[in-house]
Formats: C-alpha cells, sequence, structure tokens
C-alpha cells in the first residue's frame, strides 16, 4: 500500500525533526489510534518515547495483560499500571452516565499524571487523535474530552501543559488501520474494534460492583470469541455486551431462577457516528445465548439488540 507507507516515512521523518531529542509521553489505551500513534512515534524516537497503560478494571476479560504483552513484544518502552480499585472506587453508588464518565475521567487523569512526573524532563504529549475526533469532540478516544470538563478550575495536571504531538490528526479509520499494517503491526491489534475509553462502565446500566464486570466480562468473551471463531469479527464494526439492570424469571432444572439479563450489540459502520445492526445469523445467536446463560453464573436470560443510529446510539449509555 504505496500510500500508507509514504505517509509513514513521511511522518516518521517529521517526529524526528519535531521531536529531536526530547522526550514524550504517550497514553496507550490498547486501540488501533493510540497503538499505531505509538509505533510511528517510537520509530522516529525510539526509547524517547515512554507510554503509559492504565488498567482502569473496566477493560475485557484479561485484555490489560495480553495487549501489555503485545505492546512489550512490539518493543515499546511502556509501563502498565494498574489503578482498577481507584476506579471501582470512584464509581461506588454512581449511575448517571454522564456521571461515571466525569468520574473516570477524573482519576483517569490523577493516575496518568502521576505516571508521567516519572519520566523526568518529558516535554511532549502525544495522543492518537484521528480526524473524526477532531471534528466530533463528543466522544474522544483518550483523555483529551475529559479533562476540559474537569480542569477548568484549579489548574491543569502537568502533563496537560506538555507540547502537543497527534500524528493521526488527518486520518480516518481505516487509513490509520492501512498505516499500521504497513508499520507491521499485528493484524490482532490493527483489526480490534473500537472500544469506548469508559469501558464496561457505560456498558453496565446503573451502578457498578467489581462482581458485575466480572459476570459482563465472561458474558462478553463468550461473545466476542464467538464472532472471532464464527468467521464474522471482522465483518462487524463493534460489538460488545451490555449488562440490564432487569432481573426476570428462569428455570433451571427444577429451580425457579431470578437472575440478570444481557443484551448483545453488533453493529456495522464507517464511522460510528450513523450504524445499522448487524443481521448475525439466527444459529450463531442461539448458539452464543447458550454459552452465555449455561456458563455464566448470574444471567439467566440474553436479547439482540436490533436497534439502529440514529435515533439509537451504539452503546447504551
Ligand atoms: P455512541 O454510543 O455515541 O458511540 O453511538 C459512538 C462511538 O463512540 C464510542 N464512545 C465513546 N468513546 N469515550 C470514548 O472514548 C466515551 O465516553 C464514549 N462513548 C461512546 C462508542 O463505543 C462508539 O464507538
Amino acid at each position: 500500500d504505496y500510500t500508507a507507507a509514504s505517509f509513514a516515512e513521511e511522518t516518521i521523518d517529521k517526529l524526528k525533526k519535531e521531536v529531536g531529542n526530547e522526550k514524550v509521553i504517550l497514553g496507550l489505551s490498547g486501540g488501533v489510534d493510540s497503538s499505531v500513534a505509538a509505533v510511528l512515534l517510537h520509530k522516529a524516537i525510539g526509547e524517547n518515547l515512554h507510554c503509559i497503560f492504565v488498567d482502569n478494571g473496566l477493560l475485557r476479560k484479561n485484555e490489560f495483560e495480553e495487549v501489555l504483552e503485545a505492546y512489550k513484544g512490539m518493543g515499546l518502552n511502556v509501563r502498565g499500571v494498574n489503578a482498577s480499585q481507584q476506579f471501582y472506587d470512584a464509581l461506588k453508588g454512581i449511575k448517571d452516565p454522564e456521571q461515571k464518565r466525569k468520574n473516570i475521567g477524573k482519576v483517569f487523569i490523577d493516575v496518568f499524571d502521576a505516571e508521567a512526573k516519572k519520566v523526568e524532563g518529558a516535554t511532549f504529549l502525544a495522543q492518537g487523535t484521528i480526524y473524526p475526533d477532531v471534528i466530533e469532540s463528543v466522544s474522544v478516544n483518550g483523555p483529551s474530552a475529559t479533562i476540559k470538563s474537569h480542569h477548568n478550575v484549579g489548574g491543569l495536571p502537568d502533563f496537560m501543559k506538555l507540547k502537543i504531538v497527534e500524528p493521526l490528526r488527518l486520518l480516518f479509520k481505516d487509513e490509520v488501520r492501512r498505516v499500521g499494517k504497513t508499520l507491521g503491526i499485528s493484524d490482532k491489534i490493527i483489526g480490534r474494534h473500537p472500544f469506548p475509553g469508559p469501558g464496561l462502565a457505560i456498558r453496565i446500566l446503573g451502578d457498578i460492583t467489581p462482581e458485575k464486570v466480572a459476570m459482563l466480562q465472561e458474558a462478553d468473551a463468550i461473545y466476542i470469541n464467538g464472532l472471532k471463531e464464527a468467521g464474522l469479527y471482522d465483518q462487524v464494526w463493534q460489538a460488545g455486551a451490555i449488562l440490564l439492570p432487569v432481573q426476570s424469571v428462569g428455570v433451571m432444572g427444577d429451580e425457579r431462577t431470578y437472575e440478570n439479563c444481557v443484551a448483545l450489540r453488533a453493529v456495522t459502520s464507517t464511522d460510528g457516528m450513523t450504524a445499522d445492526w448487524c443481521h448475525l445469523p439466527y444459529e450463531f445467536l442461539g448458539e452464543i445465548s447458550n454459552k452465555i446463560i449455561n456458563r455464566v453464573k448470574g444471567i439467566n436470560r440474553v436479547v439482540y439488540d436490533i436497534s439502529s443510529k440514529p435515533p439509537a446510539t451504539i452503546e447504551w449509555e
């Protein structure tokens, strides 16, 4: 792919000139954008790129460990930070979706700032911002969106005073993926579905507990692995399970159960701004439903979301 390859080459050259011998901090999310931004910078400035990957306790099952390993395997200078408990504490009893986002954003900034301070003498903050983030600032991937609402009082955290470098600012998602491919990044990272910064917190309707997170992680893993095994994952823009604040009656053997309900969502889209629900095969949905109900304790009902955006959104919160 000539266009993507020459973009990568030119960008690496530009980054070398722009950054010189200075140190850059970058927050990795596990997503495509921050990963591609990191590799471009790594090729330009090597060990002067310091990556920080925060476990907010709201990622998919095993995601943090697996992605951290993948990053290390790519030679990135990355520090993994487990801050789950801080996020759970800040979310305790919170039901309102926007309040969840604000509290998560605030903890993220505190955790990230503390880590960033450990990189002495850093002068740049790199971000994986892509073009749709620039035009639709509503759901920016990464810290910048939430930062604004939180730190206009009391001054900015130190890392926000760094010079910003955004090598993907003019690209769309498919272009980012093509650039990533020419850089030799594995399909496992390049092909990932988008995943929201607040993670499973906005896929658990109502308040969040570590138990609910664990339950949803199990259901989500069965669903996502099922999509991969059935060869459906790459046909879907984004998919995930949502834990509903609903209990309903079921039967298990001779027992009457009164347990939780999970909704499955899968959409096709080109940029996330509009989306259609995926017509996944009934057989597939039936299999996944059985597996979830049989294997995940606390769930006795599975439903499939057939709403498109607009008027529904991709996420339920
Ligand atoms: P909606 O639900 O608005 O989602 O149709 C559109 C895309 O944005 C993602 N999304 C978010 N990403 N922080 C993020 O980083 C957020 O607060 C957030 N809310 C939604 C969503 O997963 C989808 O890809």
